[in-house]
């Protein structure tokens, strides 16, 4: 497990799935995702078969916050197309939980998978890429230390509108710097 403050990671289990839909299904959290149709458990299912091919290190992981005692499943997160000659990757999150929103969590999540790429995946570069009408994950993402490197101009369609991608990256030496000037 990979512990921060307030949260920490875990592997996905396959009774996670149902709660992984109803995220999937909430159209507000769905807004900020490539997703735009109805998602079903077996959809979910045979996701979840695939991504077991996957490179270890790609799984996604659960996101729990910590409530009193008990650990509570609130969203995922995690790595994706690591190119691990460029040792560079792509990170992904999703809080599920909406009443979990603007509490700093999702700048904590993106901090510890900032940590995990860098020292324990030994990446030198983590990108992301974010809708321009998002701006709750592109503040979050600026909080956590992300620097805005690009747009990709009406690269995505949603809701009736073409929208702008935004391209977001941190360097292994930046992070490392902010730690220390932290
Ligand atoms: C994106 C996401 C992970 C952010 O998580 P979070 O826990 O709400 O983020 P944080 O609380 O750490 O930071 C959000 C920041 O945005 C700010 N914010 C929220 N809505 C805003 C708005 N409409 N305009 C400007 N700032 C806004 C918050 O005030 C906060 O900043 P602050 O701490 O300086 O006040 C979460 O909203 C989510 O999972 N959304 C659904 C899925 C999604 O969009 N994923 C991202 C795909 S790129």
């Amino acid at each position: 497990l990979i512990y921060g403050k307030r949260i920490r990671l875990r592997a996905i289990e396959r009774e996670d799935l149902s709660l992984f839909v109803n995220w999937l299904n909430d159209p507000d959290v769905r807004a900020g995702l490539l997703h735009f149709l109805p998602y079903s458990l077996v959809d979910e299912e045979q996701w979840f078969s695939e991504m077991q091919k996957n490179p270890v290190e790609e799984h996604p992981l659960v996101i729990e916050i910590r409530q009193g005692e008990e650990w509570i499943p609130v969203g995922d997160c995690g790595f994706f197309k690591i190119d691990w000659r460029c040792r560079a990757g792509e990170v992904g999150i999703l809080i599920g939980e909406k009443r979990f929103w603007n509490q700093g969590y999702g700048t904590e999540v993106m901090r510890l998978l900032l940590r995990h790429g860098f020292n324990t995946l030994n990446l030198n570069r983590i990108n992301l890429d974010v809708y321009e009408n998002n701006p709750g994950a592109i503040r979050s993402y600026e909080k956590a230390g992300f620097i805005h490197e690009g747009c990709r101009r009406k690269a995505m369609y949603k809701e009736g509108k073409y929208i702008d991608v935004l391209q977001m990256s941190v360097l292994k030496d930046e992070w490392k710097d902010a730690l220390q000037e932290a």
